[in-house]
């Protein structure tokens, strides 16, 4: 079989990965895992899996071998770690009161969360729609946007990610998801992303904003472009545009009557020091998708959020769907945004998310595999000058107890929870910082 992509995904179908399984895994696990292959549909990047769990709580996981592992992977949804007191609570009370809300009736929680969320978006008189997870809310993005405009034409970044149905990878731009299954959505434009490290229009490191130029460039040309989408800062190899790069991009979007959506479903609540982080780039979004850790680590939910002047579908269905104002996923969003106030969330977030890069940076310093150590907030990557070395690092990490994501084949993606212990946080660190150096000097990275 051919081996996936090494893109978004982590944990491949290769060599690597069956020597891990060979000395890790019993035999229960076993019988688990190949009953999962027999029922579910095979899938790049999920089925068949690495291993199986039984337990989360925190920043934890645990295996059906009773192993801990430390996860900063979480598939970018546990910001507040898994199963928080508060959330726990909150989902309680709600399913002995109201465990669902049918679409005719409101509901107090749904009703807080959206008034909350909206009052804190950067945005002008902003109102909201949930949905049950951040694929769809991008539907509902990209619709809003051809009603608000008029137009159908969008532009987005290649290698991005905005969610697996047939419209939001049209717009997305990797190939794992994209190759063999269209055609996909006419208009759906696509333009090099912000990525300062490996820019194509050779702006060699130091960023230009060529890729800005580029962008109006495109919008002047095809004249009627409903819409610019952006992960405002990629999660998947941690992309961090220059601070100019969103005040250019909202200005030629409103210069070329574009509307600018900004994805931040891994990336809002917290994960890079502020609620939005676009935050960090003092510019309003026309919408923004929030989805992920808005339901707790538990429950589905996201939300789109859309500044005032775009509320004008009143005569048509965005969403629909049916968990619009599930009550127990608001009540859970809620315990969130308390959470992350209470345990002043935004600012540990960027505290330790300093500390951390600092520890990286010095006990990594003067590795030549080590291209790159960037973060914001508690988003961290180390890029690798090699997948081969990232994947072994990777396995080395998960046979001591760390889970984290590798993104574009060589960025190694530490994303623990806002709340994670700091002494569970440095371990982590050290122990990535003692596997690529032990892999680094070893060819082939064995
Ligand atoms: C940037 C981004 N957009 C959209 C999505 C899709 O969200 P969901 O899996 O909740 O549909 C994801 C999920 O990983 C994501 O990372």
């Amino acid at each position: 079989m051919a081996e996936p992509d090494r893109s978004e995904g982590d944990v491949n179908l290769g060599q690597r990965r069956q020597a891990w399984q060979a000395a890790h895994l019993d035999d229960a696990t076993r019988a688990l895992l190949d009953e999962d292959a027999r029922w579910f549909l095979h899938q790049s990047m999920s089925t068949p899996c690495l291993n199986a769990l039984q337990g989360a709580e925190g920043a934890w996981l645990t295996d059906t071998a009773g192993r801990r592992i430390l996860d900063f992977h979480g598939n970018s949804l546990h910001q507040i770690g898994y199963g928080h007191p508060t959330v726990r609570a909150a989902l309680q009370e709600t399913l002995d009161t109201l465990p669902f809300s049918p679409r005719r009736y409101t509901n107090r929680p749904a009703v807080d969360l959206a008034r909350r969320l909206c009052q804190a978006a950067p945005m002008q008189g902003a109102r909201l729609l949930f949905a049950p997870g951040g694929t769809a809310a991008i539907g509902m993005a990209l619709k809003l946007a051809r009603l608000a405009t008029g137009r159908f034409k969008t532009i987005s970044m290649w290698d991005a990610f905005h969610g697996a149905s047939l419209d939001a990878i049209s717009i997305g731009g990797e190939a794992v998801f994209r190759r063999g299954i269209g055609p996909l959505l006419p208009g759906s434009e696509h333009v090099p992303p912000c990525d300062p490290g490996h820019c194509v229009f050779g702006c060699g490191g130091s960023c230009a904003l060529r890729c800005v130029d580029y962008i109006d460039h495109c919008l002047h040309k095809e004249g009627d472009v409903a819409a610019v989408i952006v992960e405002t800062v990629r999660s998947t190899d941690v992309q961090l545009p220059p601070p100019d790069y969103y005040r250019r991009l909202r200005q030629i979007c409103d210069r070329h009557g574009a509307l600018l959506i900004l994805d931040e479903i891994p990336i809002a609540l917290g994960r890079t020091g502020h609620l939005f982080a676009v935050e960090r780039y003092g510019i309003e979004p026309d919408m923004i998708v929030v989805g992920k850790g808005l339901g707790g680590g538990s429950m589905p939910l996201a939300a789109l959020i859309a500044r005032e002047g775009l509320n004008v579908g009143p005569h048509i269905s965005l969403g629909h769907y049916t968990h619009e104002k599930n009550p127990l996923a608001c009540a859970a969003g809620l315990a969130v945004l308390d959470v992350i106030e209470q345990e002043g969330l935004l600012e540990r977030s960027r505290r330790l998310g300093e500390a951390a890069l600092h520890h990286l940076r010095t006990g990594l310093a003067g590795l030549a595999a080590v291209q790159d150590i960037r973060g914001a907030g508690l988003l961290i990557g180390i890029e690798l000058d090699d997948p081969d070395l990232a994947e072994a690092v990777l396995y080395t990490c998960l046979s001591q107890g760390l889970s984290f994501k590798v993104g574009q084949g060589q960025v190694l993606v530490l994303a623990p929870p806002l709340n994670v212990q700091e002494a569970d946080l440095f371990w982590a660190l050290d122990c990535v910082a003692h596997a690529v150096r032990t892999h680094a000097l070893t060819a082939p990275h064995g």
